[in-house]
């Protein structure tokens, strides 16, 4: 058997272009144009990368986009004025800083520091908090959202299904399994969330209807470790060293694809899968918050 492939990069295309179109009837109906800034603290290559990626993904979805870079030397005090500026300016609507960030500062004041209606990073605990309680609105946190949306789209709905999630992240995990467990269209789904401590840990990845794996380590899971025609989703992403592939390395995510791939009814790719639905919904979260704005979400 060989799976259904789920890309994210093809299903970000789609929902990228829905958001442009309401991005612009937002500007064309409410004068609001959906504004997002990213924060970039010093000069890790990754985090320039991701930064760069977002910014122009936002760009490129007819929203207004802004990249503060500070240097890695900038006091806690200093970022934090960062943030009030960005949480007094009516032009932005969501607000990101890039994680992670240099050692002398805290990222949990500087999230907390954030306006929770401009969260669209879905961090704050007011955000967390309300995802958990299923009170009020929110944002979710972009990679599980991105999942669900994958899941949904996919024609994966996980209502009454048994999801395992692999990994306990408060970026991922989870947050995954709270926007499963919620009675809401993505949610009903009856979740267990396993992680490095798990004992047995393929006794319980092969109980999965759908497995979403979130475990940070290349390739773990195997074929033995998936139930035949289980769903699989894999938010790995990770870069390995390849002396026989012309760059010197390649990059897989925590699945090991060609296995799995014969034993899933359905796998998502990495790269081409979760990565590109994170900074997808990054852009609709903003759309919201643009919307929410107006009066109109
Ligand atoms: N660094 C890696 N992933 C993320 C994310 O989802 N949000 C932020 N702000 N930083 C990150």
């Amino acid at each position: 058997m060989s799976a259904q492939i789920i890309s994210g990069k093809d299903l970000s295309a789609t929902i990228r272009a829905e958001l442009g179109a309401r991005a612009a009837e937002l500007a064309a109906e409410h004068g609001v144009t959906p504004g997002l800034a990213t924060v970039l603290v010093g000069e890790n290559p990754a985090s320039q990368m991701y930064v760069g990626m977002k910014n122009k993904a936002a760009e490129a979805a007819g929203l207004s986009s802004r990249q503060i870079t500070v240097p890695e030397a900038t006091s806690q005090e200093e970022l934090l004025g960062v943030v009030a500026g960005l949480n007094a300016d009516p032009a932005v609507h969501g607000i990101l800083v890039q994680l992670p960030l240099p050692g002398h500062i805290d990222e949990g004041t500087i999230i907390e520091a954030i306006s929770p209606s401009k969260d669209v990073d879905g961090l704050h605990p007011v955000n967390a908090g309300r995802l958990a309680t299923g009170s009020g609105k929110f944002f979710a946190p972009c990679t599980p959202a991105g999942v669900v949306e994958m899941l949904m789209r996919s024609g994966h709905d996980p209502e009454g299904k048994h999801v395992v999630v692999a990994g306990r992240s408060n970026l991922v995990g989870q947050p995954l399994a709270n926007l499963l467990l919620r009675k809401a269209p993505g949610g009903n789904a009856t979740v267990t969330v396993c992680h490095s401590r798990t004992r047995d840990l393929a006794a319980v990845t092969r109980t999965a209807e759908i497995l979403v794996v979130a475990i940070g380590r290349p390739e773990m899971i195997t074929a033995d470790m998936v139930r035949p025609g289980a769903v699989v989703i894999d938010v790995g992403t990770h870069r390995v060293d390849d002396p026989g592939s012309e760059k010197g390395y390649r990059v897989c995510g925590d699945v090991l694809f060609d296995e799995v791939k014969e034993v899933a009814s359905a796998i998502s790719p990495s790269p081409g899968g979760v990565g590109p639905m994170t900074i997808t919904m990054l852009l609709a979260n903003t759309v919201t918050s643009a919307a929410r704005a107006a009066g109109v979400g």
